[in-house]
């Protein structure tokens, strides 16, 4: 590994580091009103996405306001499953118009090449490298496989994931289909992302927490796992594996081959480290509502989390879940610059 390697990609793995690198989930996002100017040229949501020059724009954007050490690519977890055949669109949520529900919608779903269907993705890393000059790494990701399941069934009367629940249980054959499907359409689309550019890669499992934890072993780990098998430049490009309210499934996160767990604000991080810490390393995991506090009180619980890690490497700050889009920006700069003056060590 060179030594002027970023802050972000030591911690991913473990190396040492001057200070604690921090980013944030949804950091190119509509607390910004610089974002929501960019929005507004490109049209909606989806255009923006779609918008390789306006799409760099707005995910440089959190590097020069907020300091952050990392850009996140702006994009969607479900923007690729337009090319498998699903009709989307967001308001602002996302709206699938062709929803999977047969066994027949499933066998439907192409696997497509990235390089076709998402070349808007291959421009938008091109721009952003080009544009930040290794002023800091580039994050790409995906939706894991189950997390864009429950989105492709569209299960929006339960939020228990019944349907989908009822699929993994009562017809496995059909489940497994499709998470096979989705598997490979990821794998895919990862690499294709490391092969434009991008330092390091998570994974969005959102609503894997749903399962317990020998559910999630039989039905879930095993996709995930091969994900992270089958992924280009392993030990040079760290892979971040985020599930909300994952609690209960941190061990078995551990053994999934993640270089990075990503915690979201309900885990204590101290507990987090002694139970999977030797292993991986961890990203988080501030409350995103105490972004709605007094700068006081933001630092007070930057400073609880860090205390909680105990200063030792391997720690990459950020929140449990996406920034709010009523977030002051000030109250980020304020966490920001904190936990950057907190974390300062001598190496
Ligand atoms: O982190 C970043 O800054 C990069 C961009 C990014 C977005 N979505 C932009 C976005 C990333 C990494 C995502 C991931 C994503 N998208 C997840 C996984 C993480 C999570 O939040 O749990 C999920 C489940 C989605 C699906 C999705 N997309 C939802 C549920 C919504 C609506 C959310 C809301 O708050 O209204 C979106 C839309 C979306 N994706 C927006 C942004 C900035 C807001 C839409 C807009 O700006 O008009």
């Amino acid at each position: 590994m060179e030594k002027n390697e970023s802050l972000l990609i030591r911690a991913a793995f473990k190396q040492p580091v001057e200070r604690t690198p921090i980013w944030v989930m949804r950091q190119a996002g509509r607390y910004l009103p610089e974002y929501l100017a960019v929005r507004k040229i490109a049209g909606s949501f989806l255009d923006l996405c779609l918008n390789p020059e306006l799409a760099a724009e707005v995910s440089i954007q959190p590097l020069d306001l907020m300091e952050v050490d990392a850009v996140i690519m702006f994009s969607d977890i479900l923007t690729p499953l337009m090319g498998m055949g699903i009709e989307l669109d967001f308001n602002p949520g996302p709206q699938i118009h062709n929803p999977v529900q047969s066994h027949q919608d499933i066998e439907k779903l192409t696997i497509p090449d990235p390089s076709v269907s998402t070349a808007y993705v291959g421009e938008i890393l091109g721009h952003i490298r080009k544009g930040i000059a290794g002023r800091a790494p580039v994050i790409g990701f995906a939706g894991a496989p189950f997390t864009l399941a429950c989105y492709l069934v569209k299960d929006e009367q339960s939020k228990l994931y019944a349907k989908l629940t009822t699929l993994f249980y009562d017809e496995p054959e059909t489940a497994r289909l499709l998470m096979s499907k989705l598997t490979r359409m990821t794998i895919n689309y990862l690499n294709y992302q490391i092969d434009n550019g991008a330092q390091m890669v998570q994974l969005f499992d959102t609503w894997a927490g749903i399962f317990n934890p020998a559910d999630y072993k039989e039905y879930i780990f095993p996709y995930v796992s091969e994900i992270f098998a089958s992924l280009n430049k392993r030990g040079e490009v760290p892979v971040v594996y985020y599930i909300n309210g994952g609690n209960h499934l941190l061990e078995l996160m551990s053994q999934t081959g993640a270089d990075v767990i990503s915690l979201d604000w309900k885990t204590d991080i101290s507990e987090a480290k002694r139970l999977i810490g030797n292993r991986v390393a961890l990203q988080g995991n501030l409350n995103p509502s105490i972004l709605f506090c007094r700068p006081e009180v933001i630092t007070k619980k930057a400073e609880e989390i860090i205390k909680g890690f105990n200063g030792d490497t391997g720690h990459i700050f950020n929140l449990g879940h996406g920034i709010d889009k009523a977030v002051d920006p000030q109250n980020l700069l304020h966490l920001v610059r904190t936990v950057k003056k907190l974390t300062t060590r001598k190496l």
